[in-house]
Formats: C-alpha cells, structure tokens, sequence
C-alpha cells in the first residue's frame, strides 16, 4: 500500500518538474513559462493545506508537540507562499526576471522538503495504522482535488498514479 511518504514525496517531485519547465522555457517559450508557474504555485498551496490541515494536527495531536516541528515547517510555508506571490506578481506582467526570487524559493524548498521526506512524513506512516493511513491518503484526495482534476481520470492517474 501506498503511504504517506510516498504520496508527498512523490507530490514534491511533481511539483519541482514544473518549477524547473518553468526556469527553461521563460525565454524561449513564455507563455508556457507562465502556464508551469502557475499550476505549480497552485500545486505548492494545495499541498500545503494538506499538510497544515490534515498531516500536521495529526503530528500534533499524537506527540503533543504544538511548538516543535510542526511550527518550523509553518514558518517556512509563510516564507515560501511570500516567495510565490512575489514571482507571481511579475510573472502576470509577463516580467521574467525573477532570478533572484527562484533561488530564495529554491534554497528554502530544498531543505524544507528534505525534513518532510526524512523524519515528518515517515514518522507518520510508522505512527498510524494502516487504516489510519488509508482514510489520511483519502481525506487528502477529497479535499485536495480541483473539480477540472475529478473530472479528469487521466489527469488524476498521473499525478496519483
Ligand atoms: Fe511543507
Ligand atoms: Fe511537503
């Protein structure tokens, strides 16, 4: 079955193929440029609200750390959604010069995803039964889904596939 870590790991590396189309195709190909961009910021703020409304309360509410990790991973998500707006804003102008801002965000999201994918997301599926997992990989889905996504099979089976 698949896990917790799994799912978001392999979320992560969804998201980061369409940070890097973005990077190589904003000279030669903009408007795609801009297309990569967007569907990766609205990637990047989805995945954050599962993990800030469905997987953290559950570190919390299971280790009774409120103030520990957790709190570290949300600091970073305000910083990374501060860097989104930022690349956004100039993107929408069709102003590419965001160079400085892509290695601001890369330099946060390289280590922030490390944590998660190394002691976050693996202590929660060593921590929660298999059901548990399960219903946790469900409520994500429910919750996560766009409504062009749930009418998309094809779509769903490659990002969940
Ligand atoms: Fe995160
Ligand atoms: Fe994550």
């Amino acid at each position: 079955m698949q896990g917790i870590a799994d799912f978001m790991g392999k979320d992560h590396d969804r998201l980061d193929g369409l940070f890097k189309e973005f990077q190589s195709k904003k000279v030669t190909e903009p408007e795609k440029a801009q297309k990569s961009f967007f569907d990766f910021k609205s990637g990047l703020e989805r995945h954050i609200v599962w993990e800030e409304e469905i997987l953290f309360p559950i570190f919390e509410e299971r280790t009774g750390m409120r103030g520990g990790p957790t709190n570290v991973m949300r600091t970073e998500h305000v910083q990374i959604k501060e860097l989104l707006g930022g690349i956004y804003d100039k993107i929408l102008k069709s102003i590419f010069q965001t160079e400085t801002l892509e290695s601001q965000i890369i330099s946060i999201l390289s280590s922030h995803n490390v944590k998660e994918e190394n002691v976050l997301y693996p202590w929660i599926d060593q921590t929660l039964s298999l059901e548990e997992i399960e219903r946790t990989l469900q409520n994500i889905q429910g919750m996560g889904l766009k409504k062009q996504e749930k009418e998309n099979p094809v779509k769903l089976g490659k990002i969940y596939g």
